[in-house]
């Protein structure tokens, strides 16, 4: 089924770094109605926000305690409900991540999981094992966390009668839930319900390829190591039965007038990701074999044309991101300083002009780079877990340059952020791109412009393939149909542009040549 969604444009908003009203340090709800007027001016159809539902906030909010209500970090749902209809008012969808693969162990259902002890109706909502050894010292399987160590901890580790052990395949603090069981089936639904009637236009669904895990949780015959998404413990992961899951969410979706947005976090090969958005099941799901590319044209057109040929084949179109609050900036990722700066500006038009849905990263849209954010700092627990920290990708955004404090973040005279600003962080601050001519801001808000105007005049069409291409001097062209084409000079040199019609680039073109490290699209 078709919708607003196909060829949307949606900025993802993480609350905790997007702008701090209350000064407490940490961004809220109450901000984001306070910027409505720049989330508006970007020329997006929605907003995904991630986690603000109450969490011991373990893993910023990924562990949810209270899934229909809002943690006082945020503001409350009445707060949530101002933003709703703000962002109505403003021609903006809300879709809310929801987190079904596991929970917080601050959550009401989990704490009476453990005073109800090992047999219990209560333990049957998580997956909770015997350990094995003869005094069950050891955990019930091999696997490994993904934020790194084991995926299990006792239940009760000063207990000597109740041995058990509970699954986490997160952090310590996100018992895993046990979907085998239909109460929890029923619990999510609730969840789902909750959000879809108080009038939020979709959902994105966190670690969607998780939930049910292989049958005896045997051990995974792989050496354990730290892990990719899951990626590399199938056991825990992509199993058959997941996709009833969604089945019963899209139908519930589909009784919504008008119908909600179900968009997936499926990190897993093209081919088996499509399987989640088959008719029935979920309607998008992010390209991950795009989201994490270097600035290598060989490798756009290898992943580009796979994604192609995986839609052309299962009818699964790509939802494009380079970016997200889990990935490394791409103006690092490509190079670093004012040249990955350049290639990631060049590589958001690229991606504005790809045929399907668009996620754009907070931040993306200033050009922002990952941050080495000192140790001490560093609040992630993959870092404590796993020596990997995503907080550099965290950074409050930067509204104003000034000389002192938070660049706007939180009001003058609040106390520290919860991570820290870098010096010189103003230089990339909303404020100086909106006066600044050719900023990366101003770029993004023109791309999205014509986005939308092509899209009206039918040059962008919904559905449209794309051909990827490359040639001399690492000249990419993704040639989506009826005659659009996205180039995207990738070598040192600056190349020819096709014959026709520049509508758009990242950079003035030089006598009539795309320069080095600058898109363009062409009709
Ligand atoms: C997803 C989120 C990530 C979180 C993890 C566990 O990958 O994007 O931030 O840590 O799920 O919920």
């Amino acid at each position: 089924m078709s919708g607003w969604w196909d060829d949307a444009v949606v900025y993802e908003v993480y609350p905790r770094s997007f702008a701090d009203a209350d000064g407490d340090g940490v961004g809220d709800l109450r901000g984001i109605i306070e910027r409505m007027p720049y989330l508006a001016s970007l020329g997006v159809d929605g907003l995904w926000l991630t986690p603000f539902q109450r969490s011991p906030q373990v893993d910023q909010g990924y562990d949810i305690s209270d899934y229909c209500d809002v943690d006082p970090l945020f503001g409350t749902l009445a707060d949530f409900d101002e933003l709703l209809a703000s962002a109505h008012e403003n021609g903006l969808r809300i879709l809310v991540d929801i987190v079904p693969n596991h929970t917080s162990t601050d959550n009401p259902l989990y704490e009476a999981a453990l005073a109800a002890g090992p047999g219990s109706p209560e333990r049957d909502m998580f997956v909770f094992r015997p350990g094995r050894g003869a005094d069950q010292s050891e955990p019930p399987n091999n696997w490994i966390s993904v934020f790194g160590g084991p995926a299990w901890h006792r239940a009760a580790p000063d207990s000597a009668t109740d041995t058990e052990w509970y699954l986490h395949l997160f952090s310590p603090g996100q018992p895993d839930w046990n979907w085998e069981n239909p109460a929890v089936a029923a619990y999510f639904e609730r969840v789902i319900r909750f959000w879809f009637d108080r009038g939020v236009d979709g959902i994105r669904v966190d670690v969607a390829h998780g939930l049910f895990k292989a049958e005896g949780l045997p051990d995974s015959p792989t050496v354990p190591t730290v892990i990719d998404g899951l990626r590399s413990n199938p056991l825990a992961m992509d199993q058959d039965a997941v996709h009833e899951v969604y089945r019963h969410w899209r139908r519930v979706a589909d009784s919504y007038s008008p119908g909600r947005l179900l968009v997936g976090e499926v990190n897993l090969e093209p081919i088996r990701s499509a399987r989640y958005t088959r008719p029935d099941e979920l309607h998008q799901t992010f390209a991950f074999a795009f989201a994490k590319l270097d600035w290598d044209a060989a490798t756009w057109v290898s992943v580009g044309g796979h994604l192609e040929e995986v839609r052309q084949s299962t009818g699964s179109a790509p939802s494009w991101a380079l970016e997200n609050h889990d990935i490394v900036r791409t103006a690092t990722r490509f190079g670093g300083g004012a040249l990955g700066r350049r290639r990631a500006r060049a590589a958001l038009v690229a991606l504005l002009g790809l045929p399907g849905a668009v996620y754009v990263y907070q931040g993306q849209e200033l050009g922002l780079p990952e941050v080495d954010v000192p140790v001490a700092e560093r609040a992630d627990p993959m870092w404590q877990h796993g020596g990997v920290s995503r907080d550099g990708a965290r950074i409050p955004l930067p509204w104003v340059s000034s000389a002192t404090g938070t660049h706007g973040f939180s009001p003058s005279g609040a106390g520290r952020p919860w991570l820290p600003v870098p010096e010189g962080w103003g230089r990339y601050s909303i404020q100086v791109q909106e006066e600044t001519p050719g900023s990366d801001l101003r770029l993004f808000r023109e791309a999205t412009a014509l986005r939308a105007a092509l899209a009206a005049d039918g040059a962008f069409g919904s559905g449209d393939g794309v051909r990827w291409g490359v040639d001399g001097d690492s000249r990419l062209i993704a040639e989506r149909g009826r005659g659009v084409r996205i180039v995207v000079a990738m070598g040192e040199a600056a190349v020819p542009l096709p014959p026709g019609e520049v509508l758009l680039s990242s950079e003035p073109l030089v006598d009539g040549m795309l320069p080095a490290s600058a898109a363009a699209w062409v009709r």
